[in-house]
């Protein structure tokens, strides 16, 4: 092996064949984004390989933590006009077209994350090896964030996995494992890691042609581009409206007319980069994926706490999934509840759960065997974490806890799943009231992102650092707030299904009321969502969080008929195979959905200034991840601030 040419970022290092490893290992940081300088480095890098040829090329990453992450976030949010937008765009764009372009093989290794420009980059090698580990993801997510795959991506991915695939995984931003990626064309192998660097040598080296789409598929991406968009753009319609999202419709168009050059498409049209930039989408959501890199950055004070046991108790809708969730992301489970007989519908529902999510037999199977039926409660002894999700009783919940302090280890750390009591209330049942805090799921557990981390007057402030670091080790989202009736997320949903269901009193169908939240941007409407949610709690919540004038009638004879919604087959729609069965919807009324909005927007600013959570930007993060509240519109409190006369 030759002396390395080390740049800041990146190191160029020669083996005696001459093949070179250009190393991706960016200094004071641990990812690799591509930052300007970091792209600058790379263009430098490509100078060096003109002045001394090498036999063949092969990228790969210097951190543990994945490949590439793409774009540096921070700088796209910096972007404050058209032309700025433009020059980062361009920059790529050259860059990775001169890397297509070289006179020698390349190849991408790729291990761990590979996001956006990492893709891209990817995507401009000649061939492309994927390590087989869960780690490795490949994804074009920039649709999620309001913005195109410009550097080369719409361009190339077409041409290497087809333009239906392609526009799927640009159009959605989703990811796909390393087999995935294999199976669709994306990477050329997928290989164990101990064997990679070898296999990389091999295959850049090999002179074997690089992957080509069949001749049909040629035509798809060619002349018949027109049939695909025209497929793709109706699935892009029944999920997103040009006006709350022009970012799906832009990569169309680019795709389709443009040959996938973000930089050809005229200034004043509405798919323009000019545009996107001038689109305050682009910017809400770009303020969404900071929300969430904070609630991801909360936890990480607490240091010497990992804990490796949970216990749960209570296997119903909420413990049976907490129970399932943590065992999926390593966990060892002791679950709960009065009986085995109790305990099985959880064990069921949790190996559908490892089977969709895990699509490896063996490692489905390691996860239900770190799921153990409990009748007795003799893991209490052994849990690092303690979590009750047991009926909505004080007296039931106070005496478990009561049992719990008694058997428990001195340091564990013992939790809540309540979404209506005062933990305060439950703490009382304890010697050590400091070890409470509360650990509110939402549901479905699966789907749902966000936890709110509840601490009562007496959670002592390690109890409740311990509790939003165990959140995070199981990869949800933890929200801080404080022990006001209904937390922050029931608290400001309450009042809007309230609303709505108000409405249908007043003669609006249900329909047309839903139709009018889907029109707005939500993920669901409000009275679906409370047949959803079960039409007794929704009852029981909304007694609890809205004045006793304001309550809707028609739900309370829903529920004295024993119609609770989706669970019995009845509510206020009628349910069928899971579905709930609707009628066309008619003309929406003018402004119902600001009436709609009035009182969550009002909840939500009561709460901030309640101190329930520290600021407005917090409000925003868990009210769209805890609800799904648009996110185009950056939030409630965002939302709020940019529409002042809507209240
Ligand atoms: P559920 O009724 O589905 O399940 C409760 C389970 O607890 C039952 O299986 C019951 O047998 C068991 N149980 C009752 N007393 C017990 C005891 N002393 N020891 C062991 N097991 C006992 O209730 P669900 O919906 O799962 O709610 C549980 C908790 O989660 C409640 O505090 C609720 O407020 C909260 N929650 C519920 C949400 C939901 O959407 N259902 C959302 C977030 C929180």
């Amino acid at each position: 092996m030759n002396t390395p040419t080390n740049f800041a970022h990146w190191t160029l290092q020669r083996d005696v064949d001459g093949t070179a490893w250009a190393i991706l290992d960016r200094q004071n940081a641990s990812t690799n984004v591509l930052t300007a300088e970091v792209m600058a480095e790379l263009a430098t890098l490509l100078d060096e390989c003109d002045r001394q040829v090498p036999k063949a090329l092969i990228f790969k990453s210097g951190k543990a933590a994945g490949f590439i992450a793409g774009a540096d976030i921070e700088e796209l949010a910096r972007l404050d006009s058209g032309a700025a937008a433009h020059a980062l765009i361009k920059r790529g764009w050259d860059l990775y077209n001169r890397l297509a372009a070289v006179s020698y093989p390349t190849l991408a290794l790729i291990r761990g994350h590979c996001l956006g420009g990492g893709t891209e980059l990817a995507l401009a090698c000649c061939y492309r090896i994927a390590v087989d580990e869960p780690p490795t993801k490949i994804a074009l997510p920039e649709v999620m964030l309001g913005i195109v795959p410009g550097w080369g991506g719409m361009l190339r991915l077409p041409q290497k996995v087809g333009a239906a695939a392609a526009l799927d995984l640009i159009l959605t931003g989703k990811s796909i494992d390393a087999r995935r990626a294999q199976k669709m064309g994306l990477v050329d192998a997928c290989v164990p890691p101990r064997v990679m660097d070898n296999a990389a040598r091999m295959l850049v080296n090999s002179g074997q042609p690089p992957r080509a789409l069949s001749f049909f598929q040629r035509l798809l991406n060619g002349p018949l581009k027109g049939i695909v968009a025209a497929q793709a753009r109706k699935q892009v319609t029944r999920r997103a409206r040009p006006e709350h999202y022009p970012a799906p419709y832009a990569i169309l168009d680019m795709w389709a007319n443009y040959g996938g050059n973000a930089l050809a498409v005229p200034t004043e049209k509405p798919t323009s980069l000019d545009a996107l930039i001038a689109s305050p989408t682009t910017k809400n959501l770009l303020r969404v994926f900071f929300l969430q890199e904070r609630l991801k950055g909360f936890g990480k004070e607490v240091q010497q706490f990992s804990p490796r046991h949970v216990h749960v108790v209570g296997a119903g809708v909420m413990g049976g999934d907490i129970a399932a969730w943590c065992a999926l992301s390593g966990l060892t489970v002791t679950l709960q509840d009065q009986n085995v007989e109790r305990i099985a519908p959880a064990i069921a529902r949790a190996a559908l759960l490892f089977e969709k999510k895990l699509r490896d037999k063996t490692a489905a199977h390691f996860a239900l065997d770190r799921l153990i039926a409990d009748p007795h409660g003799d893991g209490v002894r052994q849990a690092d974490v303690i979590i009750e999700a047991i009926v909505e009783n004080l007296e039931a919940k106070k005496k478990l806890f009561a049992d719990i302090e008694r058997r428990a280890k001195p340091e564990a750390l013992l939790a809540s799943n309540t979404s209506s009591l005062r933990l305060a209330d439950i703490a009382c049942a304890l010697q050590q009231p400091g070890r409470l805090a509360g650990i509110h799921f939402f549901n479905p557990v699966a789907q749902m992102p966000l936890v709110e981390v509840v601490a009562s007057d007496a959670t002592s402030s390690l109890t409740a650092q311990q509790a939003t670091a165990f959140v995070r080790q199981i990869d949800k989202l933890p929200l801080p707030v404080k022990d006001a009736p209904g937390f922050l997320v029931n608290a400001v949903l309450a009042p809007y299904l309230n609303e709505a269901m108000r409405c249908v009193d007043e003669g609006i169908a249900p329909e047309i009321i839903d139709a009018a939240a889907l029109a707005f941007g939500m993920p669901m409407g409000p009275i679906e969502l409370a047949d959803t949610v079960g039409l007794d709690i929704a009852l029981a919540v909304g007694r609890q969080l809205v004045a006793a004038d304001m309550q809707p009638k028609r739900l309370g004879e829903l529920v004295a008929a024993g119609h609770l919604g989706k669970k019995s087959g009845q509510g206020f729609y009628v349910w069928v195979a899971g579905k709930a069965q609707k009628t066309s919807a008619g003309i929406i009324p003018s402004g119902l959905m600001q009436r709609l909005l009035k009182p969550l927007l009002a909840a939500t600013a009561e709460r901030v200034a309640a101190g329930v959570v520290k600021d407005a930007d917090l409000a925003d993060a868990g009210v769209i991840f805890g609800t799904g509240f648009a996110p185009y519109t950056g939030g409630p409190m965002n939302y709020r601030a940019q529409h002042p006369n809507q209240e």
